[in-house]
């Protein structure tokens, strides 16, 4: 059974971060979708919304699953009796962060290694925080988040009804 995790702020989850899941799930026999708690961000969504939010872009993923964790990511993917760490890679301005992570979770656990997935070049533009701006300001995110994404940004966004999208 080789399980991969997927960890993330998912402030909320894009579709660039459900194609990231749909591929690593079509080569390990299970995902674990990691909603990471970091006191550093001041997220948009509470920790359970992020979780139910990925909970209902993944329900017709039947070997995908929905978590959360605190403290450090590699003692969380040993935990999981994993050995593997899935990042999205969209561009190079990624690299730097992403390559920094990878080696210091390698020092911390040489046993955990750092798989890094691209998703469809269509998303490779996307970001959470780019899509709660254009939210915030009335633009339309439809292509950018899942339905139950869209809703939710709708709701905590513009509860009133007014909004361009949706
Ligand atoms: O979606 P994000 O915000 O880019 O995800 C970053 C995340 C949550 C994967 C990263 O901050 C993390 O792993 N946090 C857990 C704490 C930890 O292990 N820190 C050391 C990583 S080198």
């Amino acid at each position: 059974m080789r399980t991969a995790v997927y960890p993330g702020s998912f402030d909320p989850m894009t579709n660039g971060h459900l194609d990231v899941v749909q591929r690593a799930a079509k080569i390990f026999d299970r995902v674990v979708v990691a909603v990471a708690r970091n006191d550093s961000k001041q997220p948009l969504f509470t920790m359970q919304q992020r979780q139910d939010l990925v909970a209902a872009c993944v329900s017709h993923l039947p070997n995908v699953s929905v978590d959360s964790f605190t403290g450090l990511l590699v003692d969380y993917v040993a935990g999981m009796q994993s050995q593997v760490i899935i990042r999205g890679l969209r561009a190079i301005s990624d690299f730097e962060f992403e390559f920094q992570m990878a080696l210091m979770n390698r020092k911390l656990n040489e046993h955990v290694e750092t798989i890094f997935m691209t998703p469809k070049d269509t998303y490779t533009f996307l970001s959470s925080g780019i899509v709660k701006e254009i939210a915030k300001l009335g633009g339309d995110i439809t292509s950018f988040v899942p339905l139950p994404v869209q809703a939710a940004l709708k709701e905590r966004l513009h509860p009133s009804g007014t909004t361009y999208f949706v």
